[in-house]
């Protein structure tokens, strides 16, 4: 009988605005992860959306994430059989390389008889991914809260209302976060670090009471978006169709280029308007409107034997 596992890892957008590095939230667009124990070698097979833009050699974050678990508890596949069908398009700030680092360590992890919990196997992703935001809102689910003491991440999780959507206004063109980080100042003013800690506590505190009209005093940044929307023709009248449409408020998802407005109501209306302002920059974009995922990712063995159904 192989051994094979799937998991299902949620999309996220990250920051909020103001929640730099710390703030996730998940949402309801989805990646599979297959992993199987081979006789021999090393093969990874990537399907759905922007698959020839994913490698499919030993270059893959899932792969290598996989490989981690093994290598850290202390086994060793004979040679292992990965196949991400991707539901997140890449290099686009909705978190799709998270999604394949997660895959492949919450697979591996049951096939090895789950050695690592939750809370170790977050840390080995932020490892790889960078920054806990993307993981731990995918981990985990809802927002969440990651906070790095120590090299230890902490993270609190939030529900949040079943009325919050995100409207993701999502370009045709890729942008990395290596190259969305390399704009960014090495020293802000303390004045703006206090804007920046006011509006992500009332963000947090608003999604924890349900107030959420409160969003949209919540979400203005000022230690990062200044900086990178200058990468994202148009945001500024982007941001401002979406918010006449009915959005509560407007961010950059992640390090962009996706534009997220968060909506409690008027979500095809807000589509729309963001869709036709881009368009008016000549940027031709993909428009999702999304629920938040509540539970995170979910991992489970795939029991397939090799004979004949009876
Ligand atoms: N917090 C990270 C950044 C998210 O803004 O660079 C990248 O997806």
């Amino acid at each position: 009988m192989s051994r094979k596992a799937i998991a299902r890892i949620p999309a996220s957008t990250t920051n909020l605005g103001p929640g730099f590095d710390v703030l996730g939230l998940a949402l309801q667009l989805y990646s599979t992860v297959e992993l199987e124990e081979t006789e021999s070698g090393k093969e990874v097979i990537v399907t759905g959306i922007d698959a020839d833009k994913i490698p499919v050699t030993t270059e893959n974050v899932g792969l290598q994430a996989a490989e981690l678990i093994f290598e850290r508890s202390g086994n060793q596949p004979k040679g292992l059989r990965l196949a991400l069908t991707n539901g997140i398009p890449a290099l686009r700030g909705l978190g799709g390389s998270g999604t394949a680092i997660l895959g492949g360590m919450l697979t591996a992890n049951l096939l090895c008889g789950e050695p690592f919990s939750r809370s170790e196997i977050l840390n080995f992703a932020c490892e790889i991914d960078g920054h806990p935001d993307n993981v731990a809102a995918s981990l985990l689910g809802s927002l969440v809260v990651s906070v790095t003491d120590s090299n230890v991440v902490h993270t609190l999780k939030l529900n949040c209302d079943t009325d919050l959507h995100v409207v993701v206004a999502i370009p045709d063109f890729p942008l990395s976060t290596k190259e969305a980080r390399k704009v960014l100042p090495g020293f802000v003013e303390f004045k703006d670090a206090v804007h920046n800690v006011s509006r992500s506590s009332l963000l947090v505190a608003a999604v924890a009471t349900g107030n959420l009209e409160m969003l949209s005093h919540a979400m203005a940044d000022r230690l990062h978006q200044p900086y990178r929307i200058s990468l994202i023709p148009g945001y500024d009248e982007i941001a401002e169709a979406a918010t006449k449409a009915g959005a509560l408020s407007v961010a950059l998802s992640g390090a962009g280029p996706t534009i997220a407005a968060y909506c409690t109501t008027a979500m095809h209306e807000v589509a729309e308007k963001m869709s036709q302002a881009f368009a008016r920059h000549q940027v031709a974009c993909d428009v999702k409107i999304l629920p938040i995922d509540a539970n995170g990712a979910t991992v489970q063995f795939i029991h397939s034997t090799n004979r004949e159904p009876v």
